[in-house]
């Protein structure tokens, strides 16, 4: 475990390789055994290799979206409320999952946040990615995960890179 999250990297280079469909029905299948709160699964997920798709979605927020375009896989996770309060959690869990899962047969991602983000035009993006991939009024967008093939290698998480600083032991004690 710790080597896989010692490797995984946020990648926004990708190759032009399409992602088998092994590799897509794994990734699903990984994403719909994420825990939730009381066992609700108030999310659904969208995969989308349409190449023309991926392009409208690169375009849902000026920064930290364009590269998004290159992605030949995109997987959009959405949750609906009214089926759990606590559905943010629930969806983001879904969403590390999901970019674990690539990561441990091969595949980069990177996660591109929708929640409270706005569009060039300053509308929402969450109802920009709505419009695009048809989801209904009373769903929310969480994040979009491009996937592919990586084009780049980052380096890999050391451990003199982690911060023990932060782990605290019986109670928080501030450091200076
Ligand atoms: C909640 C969340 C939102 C993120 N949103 C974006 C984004 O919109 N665009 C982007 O390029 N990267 C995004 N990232 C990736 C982070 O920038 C990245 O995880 C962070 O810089 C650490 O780098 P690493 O993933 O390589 O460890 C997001 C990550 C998280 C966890």
């Amino acid at each position: 475990m710790l080597e896989l999250l010692y490797k995984r990297r946020s990648t926004r280079k990708f190759k032009d390789t399409k992602v088998e469909k092994e590799k897509i029905n794994m990734i699903c299948k990984s994403a719909l055994l994420s825990p939730s709160s009381r066992d609700k699964r108030p999310w659904e997920f969208i995969a989308i290799d349409d190449k023309q798709t991926i392009e409208k979605l690169s375009k849902c927020k000026p920064h930290g979206a364009a590269f998004m375009k290159g992605a030949p896989l995109c997987i959009a996770v959405v949750a609906d409320p009214e089926k759990c309060d606590v559905w943010i959690e629930d969806a983001s869990i879904a969403s590390i999952i999901i970019q674990l899962a690539c990561e441990s047969i091969g595949l980069g991602s990177c996660w591109v946040q929708i929640r409270k983000r706005p569009t060039s035009d300053s509308t929402e993006s969450e109802e920009y990615v709505k419009k695009v991939l048809q989801i209904p009024d009373n769903y929310r967008v969480e994040s979009l995960i491009a996937i592919g093939y990586k084009d780049e290698e980052l380096e890999p998480y050391t451990e003199s890179s982690l911060m023990f600083e932060k782990i605290h032991k019986n109670l928080f004690q501030k450091k200076d």
